[in-house]
């Protein structure tokens, strides 16, 4: 009969770029002037929940996010419905008695429920685990045949982040060279278990949702910055070899630098941009001078710090004894009380706070 519901749920973690990516060559097809490397979060941190489901008694497409109804209509929502629902299979479950024929995809709706286990008020980058989720779990629900890769150049439309939370550990961002986007996919470089002495910790410096969205700042650095052509031509691609070689040889020293060093460039084109953007704050720079000194004191980088569009820093200790002392460092730099300069200092992995 006309009666079912087909329900679908996938989970889908956040990434912190450790190359970052900051401006498009395409605004509409979200195609970037560099390529990045990202590494993806342990579920247990930030992750995005998705269940989306489909019946005949639907009368529209609707989602939910945190159990409050938010609209489809903009473009990137549109634009992912269409792409997957281009690429929509028959489904079939002959026990029950079950079908659902590749043409019938373009007029069902689907009904789409979305939460964060993190506070989306804390301005922390959900676009990125939201996007892929949606993505992903679609397309297991109209039982798309297209692979992770193929699936990632989907989720880049939604948000140019999210192509790289279809795969676990680290993970490259190509950018490309075709106009339609076809190649500018994610690929993975190693699983989670590659290098897994690494722990990150994420502390919550501001609860405020960030200032300016990446998409109008990073339209006004590219139109503004003279600093952005040479940072996207010149210093990126050799990062993005040197990275890769890191990673892979597990090098922690390099991966610190090229992490610290390319988070700090990237802030200085959002201040080399008219007007100039300011993601950090003061409490974001006392975290990288502790971070530092810190390193510098010890004679090779324990720490690698790293911020995107907002104050909130994310670092990535070398190791779990290193993260427990990062974190004695930090609950000693900033004391938690009622006007605390940190709303919070780790975000998922509790344990280390014991
Ligand atoms: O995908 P967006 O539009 O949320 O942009 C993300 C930009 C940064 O987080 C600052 C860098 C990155 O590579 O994730």
């Amino acid at each position: 009969g006309e009666n079912w519901i087909l329900m679908v749920t996938a989970q889908t973690p956040t990434n912190i770029a450790v190359i970052k990516y900051w401006g498009k060559r395409d605004e509409s097809l979200i195609l970037p002037i560099n390529s990045s490397i990202s590494v993806t979060l342990d579920p247990s941190h930030l992750c995005t929940t998705t269940t989306v489901s489909v019946s005949p008694s639907f009368k529209q497409d609707c989602m939910w996010l945190n159990g409050k109804e938010i609209s489809l209509s903009g473009g990137r929502f549109q634009r992912c419905l269409r792409e997957i629902r281009s690429r929509a299979c028959d489904v079939e479950d002959e026990k029950k008695g079950f079908k659902i024929a590749k043409k019938d995809w373009e007029k069902l709706h689907v009904h789409i429920a979305s939460y964060n286990n993190f506070p989306t008020a804390a301005g922390l980058a959900s676009s990125a685990a939201g996007f892929a989720c949606l993505v992903f779990s679609l397309a297991k629900l109209m039982n798309l045949k297209e692979d992770h890769g193929q699936l990632s150049a989907i989720a880049r439309q939604g948000s140019g982040s999210a192509c790289r939370s279809l795969f676990g550990g680290f993970v490259k961002w190509d950018m490309g060279k075709e106009s339609d986007g076809s190649d500018s996919i994610a690929i993975p470089l190693v699983d989670e278990k590659h290098w897994d002495e690494l722990v990150i910790v994420i502390a919550v410096v501001s609860a405020h949702q960030k200032e300016t969205s990446s998409t109008s700042g990073m339209r006004d650095t590219v139109e503004t910055s003279p600093l952005i052509q040479h940072r996207a031509k010149e210093v990126v691609p050799k990062r993005i070899v040197q990275m890769e070689e890191a990673i892979s040889n597990r090098d922690f020293s390099t991966f610190a630098h090229l992490s610290c060093s390319d988070s700090n460039q990237f802030h200085a084109v959002c201040l080399d941009t008219s007007p100039p953007i300011f993601y950090m704050n003061d409490t974001s720079h006392r975290i990288i001078s502790l971070v530092e000194k810190w390193n510098r004191s010890e004679g090779t980088p324990q720490v690698a710090y790293t911020f995107d569009a907002g104050p909130n820093a994310a670092m990535i200790a070398r190791n779990r004894k290193v993260a427990t002392l990062l974190l004695q460092k930090l609950l000693y730099c900033f004391p938690p009380q009622a006007d605390a300069d940190l709303d919070s200092y780790v975000i998922g992995d509790k344990s280390l706070l014991k």
